[in-house]
């Protein structure tokens, strides 16, 4: 029987977990990130950790039938290689379990924004070789603990992002603004590991599939001038199929390395580098889309951007109607899903799935203790409408998730902006009871994935 098409709610570990030192766990870089003077911490977040029982009732209530999260790298191993922690493996095993039980697949990230921490003393973390190799063990013993029950994986959740945030990847020298050789290095490094992590996923796990995850950009250009829409191309290339590139064909397009061979940035690849490019290929692309974003030729200097990126001046105006929201200088597009999902498939040939699609707000409860969350139902049925097209259309696309289930801890405004389907009662300053209430948009979610209407 064929697969049934995947909907789902997606997650990652730090956001929602919290027990950040709790039963054996190692911190990780997100855990000590600098700069955080509320609670708004991985130490509880969402409290999943501790109530994903009552979360998976409300996930079966929704009538998903998978779940993305991943897994916390020093949950399972707390000094990142060597001993392994028994708790945090049950607790994966008993999620897991559970989820199979309420007929739910679990699609699992094996590594979303967090390294763990001894990692970054002992060697810089990604920053090192050696990360290859400890990462590629850390997947290994995931494959082997989980790859009996897990079947969808995905490799590392958006490199680009985790390359230049140092609260993720832990470095001091992945300053945004002042990349260096070293951050094409460390991405360098995760490119590898996420390869060797492919292979493995291959020869250890029966049936299993395993994609890559990019924060795809749909770029468009300024105007039709052939300046803009040259630099829109190479936006694309800049932002996405630079990475994606590595994962599905097996080395880094010639024009980015050359670019970055002339502004003294190239990291250093080595012939076994090489072959270990060509050595796995992905089963699906995976990519997260909010937005598309504009881009045109540099009329001025774009001096605030990292060099890379030089080339192309993404700062063109939009206007506020044209904004997704408050936070977001993008503008919600439904219509670039499509394109994006169309140029993914034209350029790999893969099967695509959508991991990320979502909408954040402020919205606290009302009188009544409702959320009546409109704007989110408006952008979710819009993208949805568009994956449904694309599957009349036969585009392969294989799933759909919405970031995300429950409020958590956004990556970089904690608890004041919201994505989730279900509202979590605490806020960046007050620790409240962390109640679990549905909003209008879960409702509305369940009675899509019941009736199949929008
Ligand atoms: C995606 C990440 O890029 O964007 C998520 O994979 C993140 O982890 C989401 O939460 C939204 O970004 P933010 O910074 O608003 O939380």
């Amino acid at each position: 029987m064929a697969n049934p098409f995947l909907w789902g709610v997606s997650t990652s570990a730090f956001q929602i977990e919290g027990a950040a030192t709790e039963d054996g766990k190692g911190l990780s870089t997100v855990d000590v990130r600098p700069g955080k003077g509320n609670i708004a911490d991985t130490s509880v977040a969402a409290d999943f950790y501790h109530r994903w029982p009552e979360d998976v009732k409300l996930l079966k209530e929704l009538g998903v039938n998978s779940f993305r999260f991943s897994l916390s790298w020093s949950r399972i191993l707390p000094n990142g290689t060597g001993v392994v922690n028994k708790d945090g493996i049950q607790y994966y095993n008993r999620l897991i379990d559970q989820l199979l039980r309420n007929g739910i697949r679990p699609v699992v990230t094996l590594n979303h924004f967090d390294m763990p921490e001894t990692l970054i003393k002992r060697y810089n973390g990604w920053l090192s070789r050696q990360s290859v190799d400890d990462f590629s063990a850390y997947a290994k013993l995931a494959f082997t603990l989980f790859g009996d029950r897990v079947k969808t994986w995905l490799t590392i959740n958006e490199p680009l992002m985790l390359m230049f945030n140092p609260g993720y990847n832990g470095s001091h020298y992945a300053d945004p603004d002042t990349p260096s050789v070293h951050n094409y290095q460390m991405l360098h490094y995760i490119l590898l590991a996420e390869k060797k992590a492919m292979k493995l996923c291959h020869d250890i796990v029966p049936e299993g599939k395993i994609g890559p995850v990019t924060a795809f950009q749909n770029v468009y250009a300024a105007s039709k001038n052939s300046e803009d829409i040259q630099a829109a191309r190479i936006a694309e290339e800049q932002l996405s199929y630079w990475i994606l590139d590595v994962a599905a064909k097996g080395h880094y397009p010639e024009d980015t390395l050359s670019r970055l061979q002339l502004l003294k940035l190239a990291p250093t690849v080595t012939n076994e580098d090489t072959e270990i490019f060509q050595s796995s290929f992905p089963d699906f692309i995976a990519f997260n889309y909010y937005a598309s974003i504009t881009a045109g030729a540099p009329k001025k200097q774009n001096g605030f951007l990292p060099p890379f990126f030089r080339s192309v001046d993404f700062s063109i105006d939009m206007g506020e109607e044209r904004k997704t929201n408050k936070w977001s200088a993008m503008r919600a597009d439904p219509a670039g899903l499509a394109m994006s999902a169309k140029k993914l498939v034209n350029r790999y040939h893969l099967p695509v799935m959508v991991t990320e699609n979502g909408y954040a707000d402020t919205m606290m409860p009302d009188d009544n203790g409702e959320i009546h969350d409109c704007e989110r139902i408006t952008f979710l049925r819009e993208h949805i409408k568009v994956c449904q097209r694309l599957l009349d259309e036969h585009v392969p696309i294989t799933g759909y998730f919405i970031w995300s289930f429950l409020d958590s801890l956004s990556g970089r405004e904690g608890f004041s902006k919201r994505y989730g389907l279900v509202f979590v009662n605490r806020t960046d300053t007050e620790l409240r009871d962390l109640r679990r209430i549905p909003k209008d948009s879960y409702y509305w979610y369940q009675h899509f994935l019941s009736t199949g209407g929008l």
